[in-house]
């Protein structure tokens, strides 16, 4: 493998210890600003033979189904990409905190509504259609703005990580369409419906940062079949920089009629209205969940549409089928 690990499993002979390291945990470095081992590399101003000038391009040049990693050096890039790799792909960016967003130096930014790309999914800056990805400190944005939908990330696919990254947009900026997901220590930006999809998502450690009032989370779930969750837990719900809101940011408002999501472990700041939720899918009776939170938004007594709970939910409900993919380390 070509990345350096950290967990080690303990084989236990009689009398002997011994240690040997697996590979589902790579290892929290404080900075990681030159490609790891085996890697590709990304420097828009690059003329070293074998590097790519763009992510798209290096991107292009995977083939087949072996694990994959791509380093992108600092800078801001100006691309649209579509993922979609047969094996394990990880995608890093330069930084000098790997355990946060807050000192990332790559920014992959592009600007295109919806209604002009043709759908969410094209007008995504960064589209991820495979599973096994994982994407570490890197800054993805869709400059459009307001009055248009306009997608910075799409995600789907499953056993997806997203570590240490900002998704910045307006209208719809993290589409998390499918699948497992896992979105530990992100920054996540917008106004409207800027976390939506029908993925079965954690949101660990995160800052969801609003630009305006209007709902956080657009959860699609249609069917009681559908497992799919957002879990938003140890995170921050607030004011994007700059921005002052009181009361008029709503935790959720139902795309689809069984929307469901939970707040848990969190501290939902002043800017969530007293309400919690408002309505968008005619008919819905979403399951919209608090437990355990705390801060100025996150008295429950006036919400509309809340179902009670008395427990947070575990990683093990939300992933029945296991989480040995997430990087433990964050
Ligand atoms: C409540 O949330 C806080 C902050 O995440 C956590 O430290 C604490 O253990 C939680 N308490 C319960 C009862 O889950």
């Amino acid at each position: 493998m070509f990345f350096s690990k950290l967990a080690l499993v303990t084989l236990a002979f009689t009398g002997i210890s011994l240690a040997v390291p697996t590979s589902n945990t790579l290892e929290k470095r404080t900075a990681r600003t030159s490609a790891p081992t085996g890697c590709l590399s990304v420097q828009a101003d690059t003329t070293t033979s074998g590097w790519y000038q763009t992510v798209a391009s290096a991107v292009a040049s995977l083939s087949g189904t072996a694990d994959a990693c791509i380093f992108i050096y600092s800078g801001t890039y100006t691309e649209q990409i579509a993922i979609e790799y047969g094996g394990a792909l990880t995608v890093y960016g330069y930084t000098t905190d790997t355990g946060s967003y807050k000192n990332n130096a790559v920014t992959i930014t592009h600007t295109i509504s919806s209604s002009a790309a043709g759908s969410l999914d094209a007008s995504s800056t960064l589209q991820v259609k495979s599973s096994n990805f994982k994407m570490y400190n890197i800054n993805v944005a869709n400059g459009y703005g307001s009055s248009a939908q306009a997608v910075a990330l799409t995600a789907n696919g499953d056993q997806q990580g997203y570590y240490g990254c900002k998704f910045d947009g307006y209208q719809d900026t993290l589409y998390a369409k499918s699948g497992y997901q896992y979105y530990s220590n992100c920054y996540i930006a917008g106004a409207t419906d800027y976390i939506f999809g029908d993925a079965s998502a954690w949101f660990g450690g995160c800052t969801i940062a609003s630009k305006a009032g209007g709902a956080i989370t657009a959860s699609s779930r249609e069917v009681a079949t559908d497992t799919s969750w957002f879990v938003i837990d140890d995170s921050t719900v607030t004011a994007d920089t700059g921005v002052s809101l009181s009361q008029n940011v709503y935790l959720g408002r139902p795309w689809r009629v069984l929307a469901r999501v939970i707040y848990q472990n969190s501290v939902l700041t002043g800017v969530v209205a007293p309400e919690g939720y408002t309505t968008m899918a005619t008919d819905a009776t979403p399951i919209y969940m608090e437990y355990n939170n705390s801060g100025d938004g996150a008295d429950t007594s006036e919400r509309v549409d809340f179902t009670a709970t008395d427990s947070a939910v575990s990683k093990d409900t939300l992933w029945p089928a296991g989480y040995a993919w997430i990087d433990t380390s964050y």
